[in-house]
């Protein structure tokens, strides 16, 4: 069965095609083009959605046409699409896109909701995953904790009340002067950071860590950077790297934190992660670690870290894990604030 994925939710315009094997279980992938608006949107330290849809407008029947051009369209048998979460302008130009080629190709169009994508690209390398598990999805929009039950059955546990984990990353990397994406800057100044060599200690909140609910909040430590660093004389690169190391790890700290008690809570059998986030060497180590000391029996999954930001795949698998012989094409729309 050969399947393909869209997504256009945030500012990467994403199209896949994955081949599901009938005899080995797993799926390979046929293509996977991703164009990244990363230059477009770094002089705004953020994505601006008015630019992105224009963007993906541009860049949708180009990057569909690389993806599936060594493919005979007949032998596509299943579409799906982002429908939500994301940005509103920026949903619409995918799901429009793919519900006029669903007509034209005469094949289902499965609506996918883009924070269960992040936790199903798992079952891509994965299998005989055992439930309950505790999923947390953490990207540039999102941060939410939430159990599954089995595929398509979920329990929202918990999400940030404010900025998401990635965009932290992202404003904290602006605030400082590095670029975006700040995910990955960041991570890559805090691993130079040795501690003996470094004269600056920085110390910032790890906001709502010990609250009994499961949220999140990221804004104030967002601000507690800005404030430290607008009120330190020293600006220079070894201060910076402080800075980012501490970030990072006030941010692991708490998902972590929230992700075990989770766990422990619901007495999950497994525990997985997703989202641009996951990406992060650190809180993928750190995770791992502190499941096999606190939680040995519990499965831990992550996907490869190509496959942690926004992909067409990872739409694709959530599809044909969703599978439907017919959905009413006129019923599929964007749905920005789309629930898990
Ligand atoms: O899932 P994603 O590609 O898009 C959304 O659905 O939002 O996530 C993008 C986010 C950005 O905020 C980016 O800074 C963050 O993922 N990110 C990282 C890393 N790589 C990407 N954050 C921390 N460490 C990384 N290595
Ligand atoms: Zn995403």
């Amino acid at each position: 069965m050969i399947i393909l994925g869209i997504d256009t939710s945030c500012d990467d315009t994403c199209v896949a095609l994955i081949k599901v094997n009938d005899k080995r279980p797993g799926f390979s992938i046929l293509s996977n083009i991703i164009s990244s608006q990363v230059k477009l949107h770094a002089k705004y330290g953020g994505v601006y959605p008015s630019l992105a849809r224009r963007e993906h407008q541009k860049n949708l029947p180009v990057v569909f046409k690389k993806a599936t051009g060594k493919t005979n369209f007949s032998d596509i048998d299943l579409i799906g699409v982002t429908v939500g979460p994301g940005l509103e302008p920026c949903l619409y130009t995918g799901v429009n896109f793919t519900r006029d080629l669903a007509l034209k190709l005469k094949r289902p169009l499965i609506p996918i909701n883009h924070l269960e994508a992040h936790i199903l690209i798992n079952w891509l390398e994965s299998s005989n995953i055992l439930m309950p598990a505790v999923c947390l999805t953490v990207s540039g929009g999102h941060t939410v904790l939430f159990l599954m039950k089995k595929i398509g059955e979920y329990k929202l546990l918990g999400e940030t009340r404010d900025d998401a984990a990635g965009e932290c990353f992202d404003k904290v990397a602006r605030i400082l002067g590095l670029g975006y994406p700040g995910g990955p800057i960041i991570s890559k100044e805090a691993e130079k950071y040795e501690i003996k060599n470094n004269k600056y200690k920085v110390r910032l909140p790890r906001p709502m860590i010990y609250t009994k609910d499961y949220d999140f909040s990221f804004s104030g430590l967002k601000t507690a950077v800005l404030y430290q660093y607008q009120k330190s004389k020293i600006k220079n690169k070894k201060y910076k790297q402080a800075m980012c190391e501490e970030v990072q790890q006030a941010i692991i700290d708490v998902l972590i934190h929230k992700t075990l008690k989770a766990a422990k809570d619901y007495g999950v059998q497994t525990i997985i992660l997703g989202g641009g986030v996951a990406a992060n060497k650190e809180l993928r180590e750190q995770l791992k670690r502190k499941i096999e000391k606190e939680l040995p029996n519990v499965r831990y999954l992550m996907p490869a870290v190509r496959y942690c930001t926004d992909n067409g795949v990872m739409i694709a698998s959530a599809a044909f894990l969703n599978k439907k012989e017919k959905i009413d094409l006129q019923q599929i729309k964007a749905n920005a604030n789309l629930k898990i």
